[in-house]
């Protein structure tokens, strides 16, 4: 496939000339956009573009580009791109799809060592978002703007799982452009679950286009899009799925297992945080994004009361820190009425050993799940990043995370970043809970594997908290395997040691992800697009500690 018309930072360049293009850009384009972006920031409320702490030396200089105070080896690599950077990006070009000639999005993977395809071919929304972004802050946002209109398009076709019709928000896990050469043209054919293995639900694909529709927002200043009524009522069909009043005590989603990057049984069914945090992320997206008009100010209002009620649930009862786990444990059962405390009645002999060694007495984290007597202990690495960078987490709760994960550095990154959950399962309860998955054994795929995408969220997330650092040492882990290794999806073992069993080679998100860490860290200013202030109307009333107790 070729990138018609796009500018090329491929392997053809040498440093040398990959260096004077860097140049360039860092100098024409920040400014460019530190412009177009305030005309959007003065209708998207109290957002700002960078983060809320910069006690790290973080400062831009007049040009743009950041100044970092940092060891020399990172100041080397603002300005020397590694060679691996053109590398990433001519193999993420060559997983460009078109559809009758305009870029309209990436292949999952392209790997030419398996047979096996099964549907990496296909352009999945949630593994599209890091190829979005780091086109975005490469200054090519058509194929972002393709994409978000392709995937409304389909949002738009009527979807069915045998008999039964799916509701109208729904947008797809994935597509797949199949090209007639006779007849020269191109076709869709378009995954909601009907045809996904265990025809599981993507849940996360609404949250993912909002975002990503704020994002090409946000980063071209170009508000004509979202402001399309074909966007307007796209936003809003996607959240009166989750806005709609029913049987719920709680203001979290209730969602099937597989509803999302962990899209096989885990046992996150229930109210699993990658997806409440998505949720959140999607909600405040679509808040500066929708008019008030018509039924646009009766969806802005129900937004407004689900943050609220949202985010208190999660910040009162999905937190965990040293100080919480010790009332947990102390907890009394079978409590009647409003006074209880316990209010999930969870049985603190369900609390797993694990947990009372891994919590350090400095940090903390969201767990996976709570709902009734549930209460999932498992670090899922999305979630956490996503709470932090949308503002789900308050300042503390986030600085709270970062802490926790520099002090269990070895389970969470190991020697290759990024666990998706931790621990894993293991025997009887692996048995139980997964369904005997031979693909989610321990420390593999799901179930504990390393999975390279996550490094563009935690990247984010340290940028957010002032915490660079931490992204750059998992940085040189990346660059010290991946190009090697030819991009795998994930890797194995209880240190992410070996290139995943069944992983794909030159996985598209493991490559952007890439791509996308480094711009960050390049140009803290990219933060913008992905990362929203707190909301100081949104204060939480918290109870039990923040964070974890003064030492
Ligand atoms: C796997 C992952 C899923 C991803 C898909 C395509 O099924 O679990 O999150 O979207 O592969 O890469």
């Amino acid at each position: 496939m070729e990138g018609v018309g796009l500018r090329a930072v491929g392997s053809h360049c040498s440093l040398s000339e990959m260096d004077d293009l860097d140049l360039t850009r860092a100098l024409d384009k920040p400014r460019l956009k530190i412009e177009r972006k305030r005309s959007f920031d003065e209708r998207s409320m109290s957002e700002l573009s960078t983060g809320y702490s910069r006690h790290d030396g973080m400062h831009d200089s007049p040009r743009g580009r950041s100044v970092l105070d940092t060891p020399l080896s990172s100041a080397r690599n603002s300005f020397e791109p590694h060679p691996m950077m053109a590398e990433a990006w001519e193999a993420l070009r060559r997983s460009m799809v078109f559809f009758r000639g305009q870029p309209v999005g990436t292949l999952a993977a392209v790997d030419n060592t398996t047979d096996e395809v099964l549907n990496y071919d296909q352009v999945f929304v949630r593994d599209f978002v890091p190829s979005a972004l780091a086109f975005l802050m490469n200054g090519e946002p058509d194929i972002v703007k393709h994409f978000l209109l392709k995937t409304l398009q389909l949002q738009g076709w009527e979807k069915r799982v045998d008999r039964f019709k799916l509701g109208e928000g729904v947008m797809p896990a994935s597509f797949k452009v199949l090209h007639d050469p006779i007849r020269e043209t191109d076709n869709i054919v378009a995954d909601f679950g009907e045809s996904a293995i265990g025809r599981v639900a993507p849940v996360d694909s609404g949250f993912w286009w909002i975002i990503l529709l704020r994002a090409y927002t946000k980063s071209t200043g170009d508000l004509t899009l979202s402001e399309t009524p074909e966007c307007q009522k796209g936003m809003k069909l996607i959240l009166s799925l989750c806005l709609a009043e029913g049987f719920d005590t709680f203001p979290t989603l209730l969602c099937a297992d597989g509803c999302s990057m962990i899209d096989r049984r885990m046992g996150v069914y229930g109210y699993p945080i990658e997806i409440q945090a998505l949720f959140f992320m999607a909600l405040r997206s679509a808040l500066s994004m929708l008019k008030p008009d018509g039924d646009g100010r009766e969806c802005i209002e129900k937004i407004v009361k689900r943050l609220h009620a949202l985010s208190f649930h999660m910040r009162s009862y999905f937190w965990l820190d040293h100080q919480n786990l010790n009332d947990i444990y102390r907890f009394k059962t079978e409590e009647y009425s409003h006074t209880a405390v316990n209010k999930f009645n969870v049985m603190p002999d369900s609390i797993p050993e694990w947990v009372f060694d891994f919590m350090p007495l400095r940090g903390g984290y969201f767990v996976g799940n709570v709902g009734p007597a549930h209460m999932d202990f498992r670090w899922f690495a999305l979630g956490n990043c996503v709470s932090i960078l949308s503002s789900l987490a308050t300042p503390d709760q986030s600085m709270a995370i970062m802490d926790l994960l520099e002090h269990r550095w070895a389970e969470l990154v190991g020697e290759m970043p990024l666990k998706i959950c931790y621990p894993c399962l293991e025997g009887h309860e692996w048995r139980i809970v997964t369904g005997c998955d031979p693909k989610n054994t321990r420390w593999s795929y799901h179930n504990g594997g390393s999975w390279p995408v996550l490094l563009w969220q935690l990247t984010a997330a340290c940028i957010k908290t002032g915490r660079p650092q931490i992204a750059r040492r998992a940085v040189d882990l990346i660059e010290s395997r991946l190009h090697r290794d030819c991009w795998p999806e994930y890797y194995d073992g209880k240190l992410g040691r070996y290139v995943g069993k069944q992983a794909r080679k030159y996985q598209t998100w493991s490559i952007a992800g890439y791509l996308v860490a480094k711009m960050l860290l390049e140009d803290p200013s990219h933060i913008g697009m992905i990362s929203l202030e707190e909301d100081k109307l949104m204060k939480p009333v918290i109870k039990r500690s923040a964070s974890w107790p003064q030492l």
